[in-house]
């Protein structure tokens, strides 16, 4: 079947997700009004999976966005697929309710598509501290994800968010929160970092086995924030291999750069906040790779983190010291 924006894909819980969704994250330097303006436009054009999350410090905009384009009769709410996130700093299960509020709150909806426990490590907010900042030592916490979970597990039952799931999980952590004792629901995707350099192969193996979707995210290289990203990582959307390849189609690097994502049959996140580079986006739904230029493609693979969070390696539950 041919994928176009408005494809969904059907998740293990039935409700469906559509395979591109717009991300919103910028750095805080960024005028927050940005978000907001890109997210309408965005709407606008068609995008209808939007992917945000507490820590990004925009719910208030995005939400803006969302109801002005409902109000405005561009959509309807239940066409739109909004993904929140629960940040590490909310993971004791009493904090776990007041973090899902606040984001429902700033957003001013009844509910939320999709729930995800933004990574599997706790942390704990500096005495003093309301945020978590980069310029700041980390604090760890030892709440385990499993009991996190069951809050999520709560929500969804409250019909407060469609479905739940878990973001930068490693094949262990996820087994461990398959085999937890009771578990109601399985996460219904992982959000992770995917792209030419990272392919995720054998995540992506072990996802399928489990009936949970693979969500890509910084498929064009990421936002290189310098708080987040090593800048002296190579820059993607500037590899000579994947220009060649997508001279040949006679498209952007962008473009191909996501097409490689979407054609292995994982969901792609692209943040852009240009009205161009929105629009651009959406041809990768106007071309098809060869399985020849898929396995060029295949061959950029260097298992690059772009976004490491290498604060949090001597955390226990820091996802990428395996290998996947
Ligand atoms: N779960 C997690 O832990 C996690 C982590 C990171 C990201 N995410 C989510 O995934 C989303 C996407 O990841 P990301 O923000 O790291 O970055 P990304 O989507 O890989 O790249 C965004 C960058 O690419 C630029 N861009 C967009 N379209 C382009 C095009 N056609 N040509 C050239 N440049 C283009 C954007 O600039 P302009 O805006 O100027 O176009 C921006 O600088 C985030 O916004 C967030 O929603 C989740």
């Amino acid at each position: 079947m041919a994928l176009t924006k408005d494809t969904r894909i059907t998740l293990n819980d039935g409700n469906t997700m559509p395979v591109l969704g717009l991300g919103t994250y910028a750095a805080p330097d960024v005028p927050k009004i940005q978000a907001e303006e890109a997210t309408k436009i965005a709407i606008d054009l068609g995008y209808r999976h939007i992917d945000c999350a507490y820590v990004y410090n925009n719910e208030v905009q995005i939400g803006n966005a969302i109801r002005a384009k409902i109000a405005d009769g561009t959509v309807r709410r239940e066409d739109i697929f909004y993904t929140g996130k629960l940040y590490s700093t909310f993971f004791n299960p009493v904090l776990a309710r007041k973090g899902f509020e606040k984001s429902i709150q700033d957003l001013q909806l009844d509910y939320l598509d999709l729930f995800l426990l933004h990574w599997p490590f706790s942390l704990k907010l500096a005495e003093g501290e309301e945020s978590i900042s980069p310029d700041k030592p980390y604090v760890y916490d030892n709440v385990d994800f499993c009991d996190t979970w069951e809050v999520l597990e709560q929500l969804k039952d409250a019909g407060l968010v469609k479905s739940i799931g878990v973001s930068n999980f490693n094949k262990r952590q996820l087994e461990r929160l398959l085999s937890k004792p009771g578990l109601k629901y399985k996460p219904v995707c992982n959000q992770v970092e995917c792209h030419v350099y990272l392919s995720q192969s054998k995540l992506q193996a072990y996802c399928k086995s489990k009936d949970i979707v693979l969500v890509a995210y910084s498929v064009l290289g990421s936002h290189r924030d310098k708080d987040w990203v090593d800048l002296s990582t190579p820059v993607l959307l500037e590899d000579p291999v994947l220009a060649s390849v997508a001279a040949k189609y006679n498209r952007s690097p962008a473009e191909v750069a996501m097409r490689f994502v979407l054609q292995k049959g994982i969901v792609v996140l692209a943040k852009s906040f240009s009205v161009a580079r929105l629009k651009q986006n959406l041809g990768v739904f106007d071309f098809e790779l060869k399985p020849e230029d898929m396995e060029t493609l295949e061959g950029l693979n260097k298992n690059l983190h772009y976004g490491a969070f290498k604060e949090m390696k001597q955390h226990p539950e820091y996802p990428f010291h395996e290998e996947y």
